[in-house]
């Protein structure tokens, strides 16, 4: 084998190096890992969502009925009146029926009628002496089973502020003296407080109002609070449940696509490793080729040498033969007057 064909295997065979390394670069390109994209999803800050959601908690502070009824009406409230009508009699002396006529209801004794079957409850109530002050009243209307569990007044209660404010405008209106509503408090309330006290020092009787007024407003403030702090976490809860199903769901997504990865990469992988096989056989086959061809074709020029010695050979005993043929053959007819010429010792 001469050097030529070294070549060629060698040649073939980092070749062969090349395209696996080849592979290699390629595979490594079509799934280099990206950095520095961050997390698949933007994930909330729950600080800002518990921000977003405790600030209507805290404009929801329920207004006081003072001021709901401040901004009452009458008609309206015969309106809403209709919802109750099913059950109640409002007018006077039109009697009870499934439950008490409510003429006159208004500041008047709880199970105000004396000829309606009251539950327990209602009753037990008006022996402990309590009234239909507008406080109770819109406790009751909002939800009759909170404020007397066991109530026999089947019925959902008035969601919606105004409603409620509007009915017990109606409500009071029934009677031959109506109850005055109560002062809205809240805003003189946070004058007082707001006001230094050096302003109001000089009457000292305006003291006591000026302290129940800050006392009133520091409950508000810490009920307010309190109720900011409740919305505020449970926003904080609910922030923190989503970032966490979040985060469940972008790990799955991510391990998914880490094992669709990890799969197409082995898929490459044994391509490669096949490919390479494929390579290293045809070199193999190839290399083993040449190697016959030459083996051939040395044994042909062997043998062409071989011949033509044989010929050569073959050829200069022939010519031997003939000149000794000719030798023998010839008459050697010496001339008789020539000198004698000794005859060859031998021959
Ligand atoms: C499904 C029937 C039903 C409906 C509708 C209904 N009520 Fe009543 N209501 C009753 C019954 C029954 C009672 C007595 C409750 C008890 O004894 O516990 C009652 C009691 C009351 C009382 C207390 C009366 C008292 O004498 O102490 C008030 C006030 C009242 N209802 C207002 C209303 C208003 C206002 C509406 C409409 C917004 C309304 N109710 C709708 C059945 C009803």
């Amino acid at each position: 084998m001469d050097s030529f064909e070294w070549n060629k295997i060698i040649g073939a065979i980092l070749g062969t190096l090349l395209l696996v390394m080849g592979v290699g670069f390629l595979a490594e390109a079509l799934y280099k890992p990206i950095d520095g994209r961050g997390e698949g999803y933007a994930l909330p800050d729950p600080a800002a969502g518990a921000n977003e959601n405790a600030a209507p908690a805290t404009q929801e502070a329920p207004k006081s009925i003072a001021e709901l009824l401040a901004s009452a009406s009458v008609e309206n409230g015969a309106k809403v009146a209709r919802k109750c009508q099913s059950c109640h009699n409002f007018d006077e002396g039109a009697g009870n029926k499934t439950g008490p006529e409510l003429y006159n209801v208004v500041g008047g004794p709880i199970a105000h009628k004396s000829d309606f079957a009251y539950s327990d409850e209602l009753k037990s109530l008006h022996d402990a002496g309590d009234t239909w002050t507008f406080d109770n009243l819109n406790h009751f209307l909002t939800s009759p089973k909170d404020f007397a569990p066991g109530t026999k007044m089947t019925f959902a209660g008035l969601k919606k502020d105004s409603e409620r404010a509007d009915i017990f405008a109606y409500l009071t209106s029934l009677s031959p003296n109506p109850v005055p509503f109560p002062a809205v408090e809240a805003a003189p309330a946070a004058d007082a407080a707001a006001t230094p006290p050096a302003d109001n020092a000089a009457p000292a009787a305006d003291a006591t109002p000026v302290a129940d007024a800050a006392a009133n407003v520091a409950d508000q403030a810490t009920q307010m609070a309190s109720d900011a702090a409740n919305a505020a976490s449970d926003a904080a809860n609910q922030a923190a449940d989503q970032a966490t199903q979040m985060a469940t769901d972008a790990t799955n997504a991510a391990t998914d696509t880490m094992d669709q990865a990890a799969d197409a990469a082995s898929d490459m992988t044994d391509q490669a490793t096949e490919m390479t096989s494929d390579a290293v056989d045809a070199t193999t086959e190839m290399a083993s080729d040449v190697a016959d061809a030459a083996a051939e074709t040395m044994d042909q020029a062997t043998e062409t040498v071989t011949d033509a010695a044989n010929n050569a050979a073959d050829a200069a005993g022939d010519a031997v033969m003939n000149i000794n043929d000719a030798v023998t053959s010839t008459d050697v007819t010496l001339p008789t007057d020539a000198p004698a010429v000794a005859a060859p010792a031998s021959h």
